[in-house]
Protein backbone atom coordinates (compact mmCIF):
# COMPACT_ATOMS: atom_id res chain seq x y z
CA UNK A 1 0.00 0.00 0.00
CA UNK A 2 2.89 2.53 -0.53
CA UNK A 3 0.93 3.89 -2.76
CA UNK A 4 -0.88 5.58 -0.43
CA UNK A 5 1.58 7.16 1.13
CA UNK A 6 2.53 8.49 -1.72
CA UNK A 7 -0.79 9.86 -3.01
CA UNK A 8 -1.17 11.41 0.53
CA UNK A 9 2.32 13.24 -0.13
CA UNK A 10 1.36 14.67 -3.09
CA UNK A 11 -1.69 16.58 -1.66
CA UNK A 12 0.46 17.43 1.66
CA UNK A 13 1.37 21.13 0.46
CA UNK A 14 -2.43 21.78 -0.56
CA UNK A 15 -3.78 20.18 3.16
CA UNK A 16 -1.50 22.58 4.77
CA UNK A 17 -2.85 25.93 2.30
CA UNK A 18 -6.13 25.09 3.30
CA UNK A 19 -5.55 24.24 7.28
CA UNK A 20 -3.29 27.67 7.16
CA UNK A 21 -6.12 29.24 5.18
CA UNK A 22 -8.82 28.04 7.90
CA UNK A 23 -6.33 29.39 10.76
CA UNK A 24 -6.68 32.84 9.21
CA UNK A 25 -10.09 33.03 8.95
CA UNK A 26 -11.55 31.56 12.04
CA UNK A 27 -15.01 30.83 12.33
CA UNK A 28 -17.02 30.42 15.96
CA UNK A 29 -19.88 27.78 16.73
CA UNK A 30 -22.79 27.59 14.10
CA UNK A 31 -21.53 30.39 11.96
CA UNK A 32 -19.44 28.90 9.44
CA UNK A 33 -20.58 30.28 6.52
CA UNK A 34 -17.14 31.18 5.13
CA UNK A 35 -15.23 27.61 6.17
CA UNK A 36 -18.49 25.31 5.28
CA UNK A 37 -18.43 27.00 1.95
CA UNK A 38 -14.90 26.01 1.45
CA UNK A 39 -15.44 22.77 2.68
CA UNK A 40 -18.19 22.04 -0.01
CA UNK A 41 -17.07 23.61 -2.50
CA UNK A 42 -13.68 21.31 -2.59
CA UNK A 43 -16.23 18.79 -2.01
CA UNK A 44 -18.00 19.45 -5.29
CA UNK A 45 -14.54 19.50 -6.75
CA UNK A 46 -13.68 16.30 -5.98
CA UNK A 47 -16.65 14.87 -7.46
CA UNK A 48 -18.12 14.06 -4.07
CA UNK A 49 -22.10 14.23 -3.35
CA UNK A 50 -22.60 17.06 -1.32
CA UNK A 51 -25.29 18.45 1.28
CA UNK A 52 -24.49 21.68 3.26
CA UNK A 53 -26.44 22.99 6.01
CA UNK A 54 -27.01 19.65 7.56
CA UNK A 55 -27.11 20.52 11.49
CA UNK A 56 -27.50 24.81 10.53
CA UNK A 57 -23.81 24.71 9.04
CA UNK A 58 -22.64 21.55 8.92
CA UNK A 59 -21.57 19.71 5.69
CA UNK A 60 -21.22 15.89 4.46
CA UNK A 61 -19.16 14.97 1.98
CA UNK A 62 -20.29 11.11 0.30
CA UNK A 63 -18.13 9.46 -2.27
CA UNK A 64 -19.84 5.89 -3.32
CA UNK A 65 -18.23 2.39 -3.83
CA UNK A 66 -19.39 -0.92 -4.26
CA UNK A 67 -23.23 -0.99 -3.85
CA UNK A 68 -22.96 -3.83 -1.58
CA UNK A 69 -20.13 -2.57 0.57
CA UNK A 70 -20.59 -1.02 3.83
CA UNK A 71 -20.38 2.60 4.88
CA UNK A 72 -18.00 4.41 6.94
CA UNK A 73 -18.46 7.52 8.43
CA UNK A 74 -15.27 9.87 9.26
CA UNK A 75 -15.66 13.54 11.26
CA UNK A 76 -13.81 16.27 11.41
CA UNK A 77 -15.17 19.81 13.60
CA UNK A 78 -14.73 22.94 11.93
CA UNK A 79 -15.00 25.51 14.85
CA UNK A 80 -12.61 27.86 16.46
CA UNK A 81 -13.28 29.85 19.58
CA UNK A 82 -14.20 33.21 20.44
CA UNK A 83 -10.79 34.29 21.76
CA UNK A 84 -7.66 36.20 20.72
CA UNK A 85 -4.82 34.85 19.15
CA UNK A 86 -1.21 35.90 20.58
CA UNK A 87 0.78 33.52 17.81
CA UNK A 88 3.25 35.07 15.57
CA UNK A 89 2.08 32.59 12.82
CA UNK A 90 2.27 34.08 9.13
CA UNK A 91 -1.29 32.91 9.22
CA UNK A 92 -2.41 34.08 12.52
CA UNK A 93 -5.89 35.07 12.71
CA UNK A 94 -7.16 38.32 11.01
CA UNK A 95 -10.54 38.31 12.92
CA UNK A 96 -10.73 39.82 16.18
CA UNK A 97 -11.94 37.85 19.07
CA UNK A 98 -11.63 34.50 17.31
CA UNK A 99 -8.93 31.95 16.81
CA UNK A 100 -8.90 28.41 16.15
CA UNK A 101 -7.33 27.46 19.35
CA UNK A 102 -7.91 23.74 19.69
CA UNK A 103 -6.72 22.64 16.14
CA UNK A 104 -9.97 21.99 14.54
CA UNK A 105 -8.59 23.95 11.74
CA UNK A 106 -6.29 20.96 11.29
CA UNK A 107 -9.15 18.46 11.44
CA UNK A 108 -10.79 20.00 8.85
CA UNK A 109 -7.97 20.17 6.74
CA UNK A 110 -6.64 16.66 7.27
CA UNK A 111 -10.72 15.55 6.16
CA UNK A 112 -10.24 17.37 3.15
CA UNK A 113 -7.20 15.94 2.54
CA UNK A 114 -8.67 12.37 2.67
CA UNK A 115 -11.15 13.57 0.31
CA UNK A 116 -9.00 14.35 -2.26
CA UNK A 117 -7.07 10.91 -1.73
CA UNK A 118 -10.63 9.27 -1.92
CA UNK A 119 -11.36 10.73 -5.17
CA UNK A 120 -8.04 9.29 -7.11
CA UNK A 121 -9.02 5.71 -5.60
CA UNK A 122 -12.76 5.84 -5.73
CA UNK A 123 -12.61 2.93 -8.22
CA UNK A 124 -11.06 0.67 -5.33
CA UNK A 125 -13.39 1.71 -2.53
CA UNK A 126 -15.29 -1.79 -1.44
CA UNK A 127 -18.09 0.55 0.09
CA UNK A 128 -19.27 4.25 0.76
CA UNK A 129 -17.28 6.79 2.48
CA UNK A 130 -19.58 9.62 4.43
CA UNK A 131 -17.24 12.71 5.41
CA UNK A 132 -19.03 14.59 8.21
CA UNK A 133 -17.71 18.29 8.75
CA UNK A 134 -18.78 19.42 11.76
CA UNK A 135 -20.33 23.10 13.25
CA UNK A 136 -20.02 24.24 17.22
CA UNK A 137 -17.82 21.24 18.70
CA UNK A 138 -17.01 23.54 21.17
CA UNK A 139 -20.30 24.50 21.98
CA UNK A 140 -23.34 24.41 22.12
CA UNK A 141 -22.70 21.20 19.83
CA UNK A 142 -23.59 20.32 16.34
CA UNK A 143 -22.74 16.69 16.13
CA UNK A 144 -26.73 16.23 17.46
CA UNK A 145 -28.30 18.50 15.26
CA UNK A 146 -26.56 16.90 12.55
CA UNK A 147 -27.61 13.60 13.50
CA UNK A 148 -31.16 15.19 13.94
CA UNK A 149 -31.21 16.17 10.41
CA UNK A 150 -30.46 12.76 9.23
CA UNK A 151 -26.23 12.57 8.89
CA UNK A 152 -25.86 8.74 9.42
CA UNK A 153 -28.68 7.76 7.20
CA UNK A 154 -28.79 7.51 3.41
CA UNK A 155 -27.04 5.33 2.84
CA UNK A 156 -26.72 4.35 6.96
CA UNK A 157 -23.47 4.34 8.32
CA UNK A 158 -21.99 1.21 9.80
CA UNK A 159 -19.24 2.89 11.77
CA UNK A 160 -17.06 6.02 12.13
CA UNK A 161 -14.03 7.13 13.08
CA UNK A 162 -12.22 10.78 14.14
CA UNK A 163 -9.49 12.31 15.52
CA UNK A 164 -8.50 15.43 17.50
CA UNK A 165 -4.98 16.95 17.52
CA UNK A 166 -3.57 16.54 20.91
CA UNK A 167 -0.78 18.83 22.03
CA UNK A 168 -0.07 16.18 25.36
CA UNK A 169 1.43 13.81 22.90
CA UNK A 170 4.36 14.80 21.02
CA UNK A 171 4.15 14.83 16.85
CA UNK A 172 4.97 11.62 15.38
CA UNK A 173 2.91 9.80 18.12
CA UNK A 174 -0.63 8.81 18.11
CA UNK A 175 -2.82 7.74 21.29
CA UNK A 176 -5.75 5.14 21.25
CA UNK A 177 -7.76 3.83 24.04
CA UNK A 178 -10.81 1.56 24.34
CA UNK A 179 -13.84 2.42 26.29
CA UNK A 180 -14.02 5.56 27.55
CA UNK A 181 -12.04 8.87 26.10
CA UNK A 182 -13.80 11.71 27.59
CA UNK A 183 -16.08 12.66 30.09
CA UNK A 184 -19.73 13.31 29.63
CA UNK A 185 -20.40 16.90 30.72
CA UNK A 186 -23.48 18.04 32.27
CA UNK A 187 -24.09 22.05 33.54
CA UNK A 188 -26.03 23.15 37.14
CA UNK A 189 -27.56 26.39 38.01
CA UNK A 190 -28.71 26.24 41.58
CA UNK A 191 -30.26 28.89 43.37
CA UNK A 192 -30.88 29.06 47.10
CA UNK A 193 -33.72 31.39 48.46
CA UNK A 194 -33.93 32.65 51.97
CA UNK A 195 -35.25 35.66 53.34
CA UNK A 196 -33.47 38.93 54.07
CA UNK A 197 -33.08 40.61 57.28
CA UNK A 198 -30.64 42.70 59.68
CA UNK A 199 -27.16 41.23 59.72
CA UNK A 200 -27.55 41.73 63.58
CA UNK A 201 -30.80 39.58 63.65
CA UNK A 202 -30.05 36.54 61.93
CA UNK A 203 -32.36 34.95 63.80
CA UNK A 204 -35.47 37.03 61.98
CA UNK A 205 -34.42 35.98 58.46
CA UNK A 206 -33.16 33.12 56.39
CA UNK A 207 -29.54 33.34 55.78
CA UNK A 208 -29.85 32.00 52.01
CA UNK A 209 -25.61 32.48 52.30
CA UNK A 210 -24.97 29.96 55.07
CA UNK A 211 -27.42 27.12 53.65
CA UNK A 212 -25.47 27.95 50.28
CA UNK A 213 -22.23 26.95 52.13
CA UNK A 214 -23.79 24.30 53.69
CA UNK A 215 -24.96 22.79 50.06
CA UNK A 216 -21.53 23.51 48.88
CA UNK A 217 -19.74 21.43 51.38
CA UNK A 218 -21.82 18.49 50.78
CA UNK A 219 -21.49 18.54 47.23
CA UNK A 220 -18.11 17.88 47.82
CA UNK A 221 -18.96 15.18 49.49
CA UNK A 222 -21.00 13.59 46.60
CA UNK A 223 -17.90 12.62 44.95
CA UNK A 224 -15.91 11.10 47.97
CA UNK A 225 -18.41 9.43 49.52
CA UNK A 226 -21.50 8.52 47.37
CA UNK A 227 -19.37 7.75 44.54
CA UNK A 228 -17.39 4.09 43.98
CA UNK A 229 -13.80 5.40 44.47
CA UNK A 230 -13.18 2.90 41.53
CA UNK A 231 -15.56 5.70 39.07
CA UNK A 232 -14.29 9.14 38.02
CA UNK A 233 -16.38 12.01 38.36
CA UNK A 234 -16.39 15.79 39.03
CA UNK A 235 -18.49 18.05 41.09
CA UNK A 236 -17.77 21.61 40.90
CA UNK A 237 -19.10 24.38 41.85
CA UNK A 238 -16.87 27.41 40.16
CA UNK A 239 -19.11 30.51 40.34
CA UNK A 240 -20.95 31.65 42.99
CA UNK A 241 -23.01 35.03 43.35
CA UNK A 242 -25.27 36.54 46.18
CA UNK A 243 -25.40 38.99 49.04
CA UNK A 244 -25.27 42.86 49.24
CA UNK A 245 -23.53 44.12 52.61
CA UNK A 246 -21.93 42.31 55.59
CA UNK A 247 -24.81 43.74 57.84
CA UNK A 248 -27.77 42.43 55.28
CA UNK A 249 -28.94 38.71 55.52
CA UNK A 250 -28.80 37.72 52.32
CA UNK A 251 -31.66 36.66 50.35
CA UNK A 252 -30.52 34.47 47.74
CA UNK A 253 -27.31 33.02 46.18
CA UNK A 254 -26.80 31.40 42.84
CA UNK A 255 -24.38 29.05 42.02
CA UNK A 256 -22.73 27.45 38.64
CA UNK A 257 -21.45 23.56 38.65
CA UNK A 258 -20.25 21.28 36.00
CA UNK A 259 -20.74 17.95 36.78
CA UNK A 260 -18.63 14.90 34.47
CA UNK A 261 -18.57 11.19 34.85
CA UNK A 262 -17.04 8.67 32.28
CA UNK A 263 -20.14 6.51 32.59
CA UNK A 264 -23.89 7.40 32.13
CA UNK A 265 -24.39 5.19 35.50
CA UNK A 266 -22.04 7.59 37.32
CA UNK A 267 -23.96 10.37 35.63
CA UNK A 268 -27.09 9.55 36.42
CA UNK A 269 -26.07 8.93 40.03
CA UNK A 270 -24.48 12.44 40.31
CA UNK A 271 -27.53 14.66 39.16
CA UNK A 272 -29.42 12.63 41.55
CA UNK A 273 -27.54 12.86 44.39
CA UNK A 274 -27.30 17.00 43.63
CA UNK A 275 -30.71 17.24 44.09
CA UNK A 276 -31.25 15.37 47.11
CA UNK A 277 -28.46 17.37 48.68
CA UNK A 278 -30.01 20.45 47.60
CA UNK A 279 -33.38 20.09 48.52
CA UNK A 280 -32.35 18.64 52.04
CA UNK A 281 -29.80 21.36 53.01
CA UNK A 282 -32.30 23.76 51.63
CA UNK A 283 -35.10 22.21 53.66
CA UNK A 284 -33.11 21.79 57.10
CA UNK A 285 -32.21 25.23 56.79
CA UNK A 286 -35.56 26.65 55.99
CA UNK A 287 -34.58 27.94 52.77
CA UNK A 288 -35.90 26.79 48.63
CA UNK A 289 -34.01 26.15 45.85
CA UNK A 290 -34.05 25.69 42.44
CA UNK A 291 -32.25 23.68 40.22
CA UNK A 292 -31.73 23.84 36.32
CA UNK A 293 -29.80 20.74 35.21
CA UNK A 294 -28.60 20.91 31.42
CA UNK A 295 -27.24 17.65 30.23
CA UNK A 296 -24.57 18.53 27.29
CA UNK A 297 -22.34 15.97 25.80
CA UNK A 298 -22.76 11.97 27.15
CA UNK A 299 -19.21 10.05 27.75
CA UNK A 300 -17.21 9.18 24.44
CA UNK A 301 -16.92 5.49 24.88
CA UNK A 302 -14.28 4.22 22.05
CA UNK A 303 -15.65 0.37 20.60
CA UNK A 304 -12.62 -1.94 21.08
CA UNK A 305 -12.78 -3.49 17.65
CA UNK A 306 -13.26 -0.74 15.23
CA UNK A 307 -10.01 1.07 18.17
CA UNK A 308 -7.75 -2.04 17.28
CA UNK A 309 -8.95 -1.66 13.55
CA UNK A 310 -7.22 1.43 13.66
CA UNK A 311 -4.45 1.23 16.04
CA UNK A 312 -3.17 -1.13 13.33
CA UNK A 313 -3.35 0.87 10.92
CA UNK A 314 -1.66 3.51 13.03
CA UNK A 315 0.95 1.39 13.57
CA UNK A 316 1.87 0.89 9.69
CA UNK A 317 1.96 4.30 9.43
CA UNK A 318 3.85 5.65 12.25
CA UNK A 319 5.47 2.28 13.64
CA UNK A 320 4.42 0.29 16.89
CA UNK A 321 6.68 2.70 19.49
CA UNK A 322 5.07 5.28 18.02
CA UNK A 323 1.34 4.27 19.07
CA UNK A 324 0.61 4.58 22.28
CA UNK A 325 -1.95 3.00 24.56
CA UNK A 326 -4.26 6.02 26.26
CA UNK A 327 -4.24 5.10 29.88
CA UNK A 328 -6.43 7.85 31.53
CA UNK A 329 -9.61 9.22 29.96
CA UNK A 330 -9.75 13.12 29.82
CA UNK A 331 -12.56 15.04 32.07
CA UNK A 332 -13.02 17.39 29.17
CA UNK A 333 -16.35 16.87 27.17
CA UNK A 334 -16.12 15.88 22.82
CA UNK A 335 -19.35 15.87 21.35
CA UNK A 336 -18.23 13.16 18.97
CA UNK A 337 -19.87 10.87 21.50
CA UNK A 338 -23.37 11.41 19.64
CA UNK A 339 -22.13 9.44 17.08
CA UNK A 340 -20.53 6.96 18.98
CA UNK A 341 -23.91 6.10 20.70
CA UNK A 342 -25.27 5.50 17.69
CA UNK A 343 -22.94 3.57 15.62
CA UNK A 344 -19.65 1.49 16.90
CA UNK A 345 -16.07 3.84 15.97
CA UNK A 346 -13.31 5.28 17.61
CA UNK A 347 -11.86 8.41 18.76
CA UNK A 348 -8.23 8.94 18.82
CA UNK A 349 -5.24 11.66 19.61
CA UNK A 350 -2.95 12.56 16.96
CA UNK A 351 -0.08 14.15 18.36
CA UNK A 352 0.98 17.48 17.89
CA UNK A 353 3.18 18.42 20.72
CA UNK A 354 7.02 19.96 19.49
CA UNK A 355 9.25 21.07 21.65
CA UNK A 356 12.06 21.74 18.94
CA UNK A 357 9.77 24.25 17.34
CA UNK A 358 8.37 25.61 20.27
CA UNK A 359 5.09 23.99 19.77
CA UNK A 360 4.00 23.40 23.35
CA UNK A 361 1.16 25.78 23.96
CA UNK A 362 -2.08 23.59 25.69
CA UNK A 363 -5.19 23.34 23.53
CA UNK A 364 -7.09 27.01 24.03
CA UNK A 365 -4.04 29.32 24.88
CA UNK A 366 -3.99 32.00 23.02
CA UNK A 367 -0.54 30.82 21.78
CA UNK A 368 -1.78 27.56 20.59
CA UNK A 369 -0.83 25.80 17.53
CA UNK A 370 0.47 22.16 16.34
CA UNK A 371 3.10 21.01 14.43
CA UNK A 372 1.75 20.84 10.41
CA UNK A 373 4.28 17.67 9.83
CA UNK A 374 1.24 15.43 11.47
CA UNK A 375 -1.11 16.27 9.04
CA UNK A 376 -0.13 13.39 6.72
CA UNK A 377 -0.41 11.28 8.95
CA UNK A 378 -3.62 11.50 9.85
CA UNK A 379 -4.56 11.85 6.52
CA UNK A 380 -2.81 8.39 6.01
CA UNK A 381 -4.41 6.81 8.83
CA UNK A 382 -7.52 7.72 7.96
CA UNK A 383 -6.91 6.57 4.67
CA UNK A 384 -5.78 3.21 5.79
CA UNK A 385 -8.51 2.56 8.45
CA UNK A 386 -11.57 4.03 5.85
CA UNK A 387 -9.66 0.72 3.06
CA UNK A 388 -9.23 -1.98 5.86
CA UNK A 389 -13.03 -1.41 7.41
CA UNK A 390 -14.42 -1.54 3.78
CA UNK A 391 -12.27 -4.81 2.82
CA UNK A 392 -13.21 -6.63 6.47
CA UNK A 393 -16.99 -5.92 5.88
CA UNK A 394 -16.80 -6.41 2.40
NI1 LIG B 1 -11.28 20.51 20.26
Amino acid sequence: MDYIKKLVKKYEDEVIEIRRDLHKHPEVGFDLDRTSKKVADKLKELGFEVKTNIGKTGVVGLIRGDDSGATIALRADMDALPMNESTDLDFASVEEGKMHACGHDGHTAILLGVAMVLAEIKDELKGNVKLIFQPAEEGPGGAEPMIEDGVMKNPEVDAIFGLHIWLEIDAGKVGVKTGPLFASIDEVDIKIKGDSAHGASPHQGVDAIAAAAEVINSLQSIVSRKINPIDSAVVTIGKIEGGYVRNVIADKVNLEGTVRALNSEVRKQLEEEIYKKVKNISSASDADYEIEYRHLYPPLLNDEEMTDLVKNNAIEVMNSENVIDVEEPTMGGEDFAYFLKKVPGTFFLLGGRNEEKGITASHHNTHFTFDEDIIVDGVEIMIRSVLDFLERNE
